[in-house]
């Protein structure tokens, strides 16, 4: 048996990083024990206020975010740290080595109807002078590690510090994650397919058209059939790509011009690139590897094509002709 702290000591992983992520684990550990309460402590629903992107707050966003913010900032490993429940950013200890950036909970319309939701995080090294929110945007190839953990049926943590992709479960009786996965490796090709099709007449030509050809299964050009899954949690969608392939997007929509798709670069786009990438599939944008964007803002939004490495460059080619 293989614990976090173990399998992260075998990967020759820095002490200060192992603390951090030890930090982060604990807290998500709170955050289940928090989601699996649900209604018996009075804790679904909403809390009543808008975050900085006019989204309304669940209350289990706001208490997932205070117990992250909390452990994080007394760990002693973080410099500053960014989350889409806080406008600007939140510094730290002056001697942290890292930046973090998190989705406190990811996929909380799935709260109230005890359904699959997760936490989002991106770690940087941190400047060795003081932390500046410019020094949050750098392109996500320098993540020093990125991850998430799903609260489902089981609560599995999956991780990359750089030297591919681990999954832990966590054991309730030991209150530990212990390896379950090593080095997942997402298959090139897959036949399922994740979008939120409501929004299909908003979407641009080609992503209309690339969808349309799947749909038309083994009759249309892509002489096979796909199969069609929708969380509504991207922890979800992405982890099940993780387990059995596929591509996932939210692609650009034309609903508001401000919101170039819905999905934040920081703590949605960029953790889960690293984790694709690092499992061997492929993420882009329509335009570009999602690793490779220079960030403009903490809270910047980016379209999201990711997945099985042939489909994902199927799809971003339809948007290249
Ligand atoms: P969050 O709950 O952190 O705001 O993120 C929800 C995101 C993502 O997890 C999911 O893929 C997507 O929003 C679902 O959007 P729709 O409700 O438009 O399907
Ligand atoms: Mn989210
Ligand atoms: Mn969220």
């Amino acid at each position: 048996m293989q614990t976090l702290s173990n399998q992260l000591q075998t990967n020759h992983t820095s002490l200060d990083l192992i603390s951090l992520i030890d930090t982060l684990a604990i807290a998500c550990k709170e955050i289940a024990f928090h989601l699996q309460q649900g209604a018996l402590a009075g804790i679904l629903g909403s809390a009543g206020e808008e975050n900085v992107q006019g989204e309304t707050q669940k209350k289990l966003d706001v208490i997932s975010n205070d117990l992250l913010k909390d452990y994080l900032l007394k760990s002693g490993t973080v410099k500053a740290l960014a989350s889409e429940e806080e406008e600007g950013i939140v510094k730290g200890d002056d001697k942290g080595s890292y930046l973090i950036a998190f989705d406190p909970l990811d996929g909380s319309s799935n709260i109230d109807i005890n359904s699959m939701v997760g936490t989002i995080f991106s770690i940087y090294d941190a400047p060795a002078t003081e932390a500046s929110e410019e020094d949050f945007l750098q392109p996500g190839r320098n993540q020093a590690a990125a991850g998430y953990v799903l609260y489902g049926p089981s609560v599995m943590l999956v991780i990359s510090v750089g030297e591919g992709v681990q999954m832990f479960t966590l054991d309730q009786r030991l209150g530990e994650f212990v390896l379950t996965e090593e080095q997942v490796i997402i298959d090139a090709d897959c036949n399922e397919y994740s979008i939120n099709m409501s929004n299909q007449r908003f979407w641009a030509a080609p992503m209309q058209q690339y969808i349309e050809e799947l749909q038309q299964g083994v009759a249309g050009p892509r002489g096979k059939n796909f199969n069609m899954r929708w969380v509504a949690a991207m922890v979800a969608d992405v982890h099940r790509i993780l387990c059995r392939g596929g591509i996932f997007s939210y692609p650009w929509d034309n609903r508001d011009p401000n919101k170039p798709g819905k999905l934040r670069l920081m703590y949605e786009a960029n953790p889960m690139a690293m984790l694709v990438e690092q499992a061997g599939g492929a993420a882009y944008t329509d335009q570009q590897p999602i690793l490779d964007i220079q960030p403009s803002h903490i809270h910047q939004r980016v379209p999201v094509i990711l997945g099985s490495a042939n489909e994902v460059k199927h799809c971003v080619g339809y948007h290249h002709e």
